[in-house]
């Protein structure tokens, strides 16, 4: 009786409090958005004992931010992109539970939940992704893409792996989260050093998305030097804070990837050393030295790049955007 007792405690300690990362899973797609098989990143590794993953391509794996869940339009749009390409494997880091709005106000739950489970969860990928390495995944043939808070994720992942001996080849940040992560050190946050190549889209400096450099490039859209920049399209009135419309600035550095994505070159940037120095460029001087956006060259030449777009998809305009 008493060890049934025991064991039952043990059990009930070993499920409700095993890890912190109990909800934390990674979501393989098959062929389609709702033909998926998941694990949590402890198990992760078991995937391999089944035949989803496809040697011959390279894997994509999204993290989605503060209240991202698997169905919402963030996710939707980058997963299907990659899936209807047919030349990756396709994953999601479903951390919705870890993400979410868990206490009394949305600003709340995103210093003392989301963002401090972004940073613990970078750490424990690094057990998850050495495991998944031994199983069989490639990692110099994985790129890993995140939202916001999904951008630092990936940045902390890749820092403490590096601390490992391993170097991913590839993170792109789209608006990393300002909040709780611009002002820490590097360590702490997506960096130029957190893979070979990092690519980022900064849609709202100044607001939700940082306003510092954290790339090997970074895209700065539609940018303007004094206070938020306001992306074409989205509304330039007051809104309530963290609504659709207060997200439209952030929301846009996703939908310019997906828009990179499906039509390779139609993004591009322009090299300067800063704004001023781009804003003041001659033709030829755009044209000097330019980057498509959502693409992965190791021999592109770091910093800054700039771009104006259109106000809704397809956005880009080519180098008429120089
Ligand atoms: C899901 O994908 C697997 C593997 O490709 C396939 O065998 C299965 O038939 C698919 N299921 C559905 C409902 O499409
Ligand atoms: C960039 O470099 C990394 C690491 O050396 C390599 O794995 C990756 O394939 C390279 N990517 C391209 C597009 O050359
Ligand atoms: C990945 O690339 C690095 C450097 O380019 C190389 O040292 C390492 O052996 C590669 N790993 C695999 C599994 O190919
Ligand atoms: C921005 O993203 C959030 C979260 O994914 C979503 O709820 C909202 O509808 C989006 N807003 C726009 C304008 O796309
Ligand atoms: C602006 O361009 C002109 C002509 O190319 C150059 O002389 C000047 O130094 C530039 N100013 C800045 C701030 O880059």
């Amino acid at each position: 009786m008493n060890a049934c007792v025991f064991v039952l405690c043990f059990f009930l300690i070993t499920v409700c409090c095993s890890a912190n990362d109990r909800d934390a899973k990674l979501r393989f797609y098959f062929d389609s958005f709702n033909n998926f098989t998941e694990f949590s990143i402890s198990e992760a590794h078991k995937i391999f004992q089944t035949s989803w993953h496809k040697p011959d391509r390279n894997t994509v794996i999204l993290a989605h931010g503060f209240t991202g869940i698997p169905t919402g339009p963030a996710v939707t749009g980058i997963i299907e992109t990659y899936l209807d390409q047919e030349e990756s494997n396709v994953v999601l880091l479903n951390w919705e539970y870890l993400a979410s709005a868990q206490m009394a106000s949305l600003a709340s739950s995103y210093v003392n939940w989301a963002a401090p489970n972004a940073r613990q969860l970078g750490v424990y990928l690094v057990d998850t992704f050495i495991s998944l390495a031994e199983a069989g995944l490639n990692l110099n043939k994985t790129h890993l893409i995140g939202h916001s808070l999904g951008a630092h994720i990936w940045g902390i992942m890749g820092n403490n792996l590096l601390l490992r001996g391993i170097e991913l080849p590839w993170i792109t940040g789209l608006d990393p989260a300002a909040a709780g992560f611009e002002r820490r050190n590097p360590a702490e946050k997506l960096n130029p050093r957190s893979a070979v190549f990092v690519d980022v889209i900064h849609t709202d400096p100044n607001k939700y998305g940082m306003r510092t450099s954290s790339g090997t490039v970074d895209f700065w859209p539609n940018f303007k030097l004094i206070g938020p920049v306001k992306q074409p399209g989205c509304p330039n009135k007051p809104v309530p804070v963290f609504s659709s419309d207060d997200l439209c600035s952030h929301n846009r550095s996703w939908q310019l990837y997906i828009d990179a994505v499906k039509q390779p070159g139609t993004l591009i940037g322009s090299h300067a050393k800063n704004y001023r120095t781009w804003k003041n460029y001659s033709v030829v001087d755009r044209n000097a030295v330019t980057l498509p956006l959502g693409k992965c060259d190791n021999n592109s030449r770091p910093g800054n790049y700039y771009l104006v777009t259109k106000a809704e998809a397809p956005y880009g305009l080519g180098i008429d955007g120089l």
